[in-house]
């Protein structure tokens, strides 16, 4: 007998799916592999331990003869591996492309029960996914998956980010996003080679009139698609992430750009290569004194109400909500 996912509903009448919170787990780094290269798959189990999602990359950067290896290899890595307490996610293909509807029938009739999240790229507005939502919920009451699999959409297209908050509340399922600046660029036609972080001639020069030397200053060309990602995500209870950073030689510049993503209310990012994980680790996780100063304005007022003053700074109701993302963070990286 056929049961119904939890997560089947039928469209047509509307009817709510029943909504479920996805666990609170700490994903400071999406760490990429080729699952077509024999050598990363033996050392998966190794690399679980070093990192929070393992994520197996079928789409851009395997080459087109390769998809079905990959594919193949990435049901074989989820088999033989113990993954311990890193999450296991997939990119598949665009939706476009002639791998996506493979990529999820085969490996979630495969591997359905270990896989957590699927990353669909190119997401261009809710029907991209309403389409794997559905799909998927056809796939878990066939395969009897206890576990609902979850969906994270790469935000990489400008219809994509005009349609960015009906991606965030499109589905239940939907785990978070990811900022993709390398397929975005292109698809604003704008003019860089670049993967990600700055760029030297994006920036302005300082009033003639005024303080100081006249100076360029650089500017975060991914500032706005950042910041608008993470009200969508906020607003809709799902996590926002910055994407690649492509330069791997420069770690610091990786740094910054995560650091940005950080501070504007990312949870985590990207990490295309082993050198990223620990600035991603670094970056992603709160620093030491900012907690203690932190956890000293939840003590201050315990109910979360009032004003104080703690060295000089005046602390109320909302710096006590700051402070508490901060503590919390801090709580569940800890635990
Ligand atoms: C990621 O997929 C990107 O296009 O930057
Ligand atoms: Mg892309």
């Amino acid at each position: 007998m056929i049961v119904p996912s939890a997560y089947y509903r039928p469209l047509a009448l509307g009817a709510p799916a029943p909504f479920r919170e996805p666990p609170v787990k700490v994903e400071r780094m999406i760490h990429f592999v080729p699952p077509h290269v024999e050598k990363i798959r033996a050392r998966a189990a190794d690399l679980a331990a070093q990192v929070d999602v393992v994520l197996g990359n079928l789409e851009d950067a395997v080459p087109a003869d390769a998809k079905e290896a990959a594919r193949a290899g990435f049901i074989q890595m989820a088999q033989a591996t113990d993954f311990g307490a890193a999450g296991l996610w997939i990119r598949m293909n665009a939706l476009d492309s002639p791998w996506a509807l493979d990529d999820v029938i085969e490996i979630v009739g495969a591997v359905g029960d270990k896989l957590d999240v699927i990353m669909l790229p190119k997401v261009e507005g809710a029907w991209d996914v309403h389409y794997l939502d559905r799909l998927l919920a056809q796939l878990e009451a066939r395969h009897k998956l206890q576990k609902p699999i979850m969906i994270h959409a790469i935000l990489e297209t400008a219809q994509g980010v005009m349609n960015v908050e009906e991606i965030a509340r499109a589905s239940p399922r939907m785990h978070g996003m990811s900022l993709g600046p390398a397929d975005l660029a292109a698809s604003r036609r704008m003019k860089t080679t670049r993967v990600g972080g700055g760029h030297p001639s994006y920036g302005v020069l300082a009033d003639k009139e005024g303080y100081g030397a006249r100076a360029f200053s650089q500017s975060d060309l991914w500032h706005y698609t950042i910041a608008k990602m993470v009200d969508a995500c906020a607003a809709n209870g799902i996590k926002p992430f910055y994407g690649p950073f492509g330069d791997f030689a420069d770690a610091e510049a990786c740094e910054a750009q995560f650091r940005n993503a950080f501070l504007l209310g990312c949870v985590g990012a990207w990490t295309l290569h082993p050198s990223q994980v620990a600035i991603a680790r670094k970056v992603f996780s709160p620093d030491v004194e900012e907690v203690r100063f932190a956890k000293r304005i939840v003590d201050a007022m315990p109910d979360g109400t009032g004003a104080v003053m703690l060295d000089g700074k005046m602390q109320d109701d909302a710096t006590w909500k700051q402070a508490k993302v901060i503590v919390d963070l801090a709580r569940q990286i800890a635990e």
